[in-house]
């Protein structure tokens, strides 16, 4: 049984979580916000660097937050940018070591949201179970 998803909530939080974005460089600004299995809302914003490469993005920076403090289980994900775009490849994979029945909430600044699955935006991907 899947528990219902505070919809509202996350997308709030993960637009409260775009106004910390530092991106001086892009000025493309990302929020996002991932429920925890038991509830919990670690949010997270794009981090960019005079660096570029090194930038991080807000879906990895809002894992690896949840991961270090020792959740791994994951139901959904809020993601927030101008226009509705959608997480980048490398956030997906980041995404299918941990939660591959993930559910995905993304919204533009007018507060559109799509909904989605990570199993619909990265189908057939590697994971940890081809390494067992
Ligand atoms: N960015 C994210 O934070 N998430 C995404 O899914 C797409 C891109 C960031 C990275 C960079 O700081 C800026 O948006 C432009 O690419």
């Amino acid at each position: 049984m899947t528990a219902h998803i505070d919809e509202k909530l996350l997308l709030a939080a993960a637009f409260a979580a775009r106004k910390r974005a530092y991106a001086p460089y892009s000025n493309y600004h990302v929020g996002a916000a991932l429920l925890t299995e038991e509830g919990k809302v670690f949010q997270g914003c794009n981090i960019e660097n005079a660096a570029y490469s090194v930038s991080l993005c807000a879906e990895r920076v809002a894992i690896f937050k949840a991961a270090s403090e020792g959740h791994r289980r994951f139901r959904a994900l809020a993601v927030v940018t101008e226009n509705g775009g959608a997480p980048c490849g490398p956030c997906r994979q980041v995404m299918r070591e941990f939660a591959p029945d993930l559910v995905i909430l993304i919204a533009d600044v007018e507060g559109r949201v799509r909904r989605t699955t990570l199993a619909e935006l990265f189908p057939d991907a590697f994971g940890p179970d081809q390494l067992a």
